[in-house]
């Protein structure tokens, strides 16, 4: 089932996502939603927080990006904690499903350790560099409340307000689903 997209705006999105055990309701029927919902939105990655759950869980699919630097890394993330992020910062022009329409150079850095659990929870260590590393730091930015645009310059972001209000009031056309914050 394709699952709205929350906009800019809601507090889901600023909730740090708690850690989930194997008993969390319904866990599978989610993840396979969150698949649905990314792919008809033509993402690269969501996060659990973006479809109004306030949990440590991503996913990423970086098909999108295959080449020879980089191969396809489809993943399911739970409970992920970044243990050590390392290399050289670089920018790369990141967007958001929750944030339609905006595009902005982010820094990061270039490689990161990561643990998490998979979908079976078993626990996993890995590390990442390219485009995958780059995902991952975003979605993983999702489950601590955090959004790409909290990593621009001051001015970037006064430049950007009356956009981002207007995406959080609904004025964004996209072709997939949006939940639009309640207004009062
Ligand atoms: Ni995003």
């Amino acid at each position: 089932m394709i699952l709205p997209i929350v906009a800019f705006g809601d507090p889901v999105l600023r909730k740090i996502g708690e850690n989930i055990g194997p008993d969390y309701p319904k866990l599978a029927e989610l993840i396979a939603n969150m698949w649905e919902t990314m792919y008809h939105a033509h993402g690269v990655g969501l996060a659990a927080p973006q479809v109004g759950k306030a949990i440590n869980l991503f996913i990423i699919d970086t098909e999108a990006f295959e080449n020879e630097d980089y191969p396809n890394e489809k993943k399911v993330f739970i409970n992920a904690e970044i243990l050590e992020e390392n290399g050289e910062r670089w920018e790369y022009e990141e967007g958001c499903l929750s944030i339609p329409h905006i595009r902005e150079n982010v820094s990061r850095h270039a490689k990161l350790r990561i643990r998490y659990q998979n979908e079976t929870f078993e626990t996993i260590e890995e590390a990442y560099d390219g485009i995958a590393a780059r995902v991952i730091q975003h979605e993983y930015d999702h489950c601590k409340g955090k959004l790409f645009v909290d990593h621009i310059s001051q001015l970037k972001r006064r430049l950007l307000k009356n956009k981002l209000i207007a995406i959080s009031k609904g004025a964004a056309r996209v072709d997939y689903k949006m939940r639009i914050p309640a207004t009062r």
